[in-house]
């Protein structure tokens, strides 16, 4: 299998249709989108195209693979191309598999299909083709488009992709789609069906446009590399800022507190880019602004008065020092260990949530008492610091982190909670016992 990132154009297939693989069979997507470019086929799912050779559809439900139209086009399509490709294509080692399937067809969109079941398994004949018109939910008179010939297996994302091909300013991730102008934001999931609109025959939406967007992991990205560079700035000491002063000596606790900080921000970098499967593609762009600002700012708070001239040692002493360093460096590992059981709940390429339990590395036996550990260890680690260097900006640092993960985390486990029923019902939020 191979995973290509680039462009592409497509068409889409509704999310009650399986796509297997028949090289690989466990393979399987839903709610995908299958493009045709440059001779290939690929599915997209979230930010990674995935060439296939030759695969399998099927409904999700009945596991039938007699679903319509589309799907028959598509099929007829991938083994007029299969047939076209097996003479060109050299076989090379593991590639053979992976053929080019030479289309000779420009990328075309094809309508969205429906074919479910019943509970019980049995096959329904196709629902009858909606018209939806979409409203801006700002001013509720103005249309923004016309759909015909919708199907009620037609997904929120579905209709997203439509408005945004009808209308390129609004792309899928700027778009809240509602069922009333100040309603709640529907899921990309739900379908028209699961929606109870399948009876009727006009169906209105209300779209509210959020504006620019900005991918969650450059946000996340910008936020965490503007300390990074930030805090050595101070520690260099340059006599613009700390005048004649700046050339008194260096303290080991602050150089131990450069390392510090720039170690946890090196890892968070590092996670954002291969540990986090994000769920969210993007947020809206005024975030960026209002995070960088915050971590920018409290980073160059913290740095200036520990990095100056004037900086006077902890209490204690070494003791201070090394305790406040070796909980730093424990809650870091803790942090960490969360962030890559998170990572595993997740199979690459879904939004899938599972519920997190303990593995068997020790510190993800916080689980057994709290919703968000990893929330936990960051708050234990700026705890610490804060302890070994005895700075009172990075004790504000600490309690506003401390109180905007407290927030999320107590939204976490309430939706937790909400999704699964059997979630376990002795964890606190963030602190053991407390909270
Ligand atoms: N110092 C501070 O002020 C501060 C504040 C906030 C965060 N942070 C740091 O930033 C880190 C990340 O923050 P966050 O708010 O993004 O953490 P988070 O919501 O716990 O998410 C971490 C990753 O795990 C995924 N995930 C969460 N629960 C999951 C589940 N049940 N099943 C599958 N995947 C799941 C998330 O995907 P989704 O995209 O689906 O959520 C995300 O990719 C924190 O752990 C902390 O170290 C620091």
């Amino acid at each position: 299998m191979t995973v290509v990132r680039q462009n592409y154009m497509p068409f889409s297939i509704c999310n009650q249709i399986q796509f297997l693989s028949s090289s690989r069979r466990t393979n399987c997507f839903t709610d995908e989108t299958i493009s045709v470019k440059k001779g290939r086929i690929y599915t997209k799912e979230r930010h990674q195209c995935v060439f296939w050779s030759s695969f399998t559809l099927r409904c999700k439900f009945c596991s039938s693979e007699q679903v319509d139209n589309a799907v028959q086009i598509v099929r007829r399509t991938v083994a007029r191309a299969s047939r076209d490709s097996t003479s060109k294509q050299p076989s090379r080692g593991r590639r053979r598999k992976r053929r080019v399937l030479s289309l000779g067809t420009p990328a075309k969109h094809y309508s969205v299909v429906s074919h479910h079941a019943t509970a019980s398994g049995e096959r329904q004949p196709t629902m009858d083709a909606l018209s939806v018109e979409v409203f801006d939910a700002k001013k509720s008179s103005r249309s923004i488009a016309t759909l015909n010939d919708v199907s009620p297996g037609c997904t929120v994302l579905d209709i997203k992709k439509l408005v945004a091909q009808k209308k390129a300013k609004l792309g899928v991730e700027r778009q809240s789609l509602r069922l009333e102008a100040k309603g709640k934001s529907l899921k990309d999931e739900q379908t028209l069906a699961s929606l109870g609109l399948d009876k009727a025959k006009n169906v209105t939406f209300y779209v509210k446009d959020l504006g620019p967007q900005i991918a969650w992991k450059t946000v996340f990205l910008l936020e965490y590399a503007g300390p990074f560079f930030i805090y050595p700035l101070f520690y260099l000491r340059p006599s613009f800022i700390y005048g004649q002063a700046a050339s008194r000596p260096v303290y080991d606790v602050v150089t131990l507190a450069l390392l510090c900080n720039s170690f946890h921000y090196a890892k968070r970098l590092f996670e954002t880019q291969f540990i986090h499967r994000f769920s969210n593609g993007t947020m809206p762009l005024s975030n960026l602004f209002k995070n960088c600002t915050y971590y920018w700012g409290f980073c160059a708070f913290i740095s200036y008065f520990i990095n100056h001239p004037y900086y006077k040692l902890p209490a204690l002493g070494l003791t201070q020092i090394y305790f406040g360093f070796a909980g730093f460096a424990l809650s870091e590992m803790g942090n960490f260990s969360i962030h890559v059981l998170l990572r595993n709940l997740r199979p690459a390429g879904t939004k899938e949530r599972r519920i997190p339990f303990p593995t068997s590395n020790i510190f993800t036996q916080m689980y057994n008492y709290v919703s968000c550990p990893n929330y936990t260890y960051e708050v234990y680690s700026w705890v610490f610091f804060t302890i070994m260097t005895q700075s009172l900006p990075a004790l504000l640092f600490t309690v506003a982190g401390f109180i905007q993960m407290t927030i999320w985390a107590k939204n976490k486990q309430r939706a937790y909670k909400k999704e699964f029923p059997n979630y376990p019902k002795n964890r606190t939020a963030i602190i053991p016992f407390l909270l």
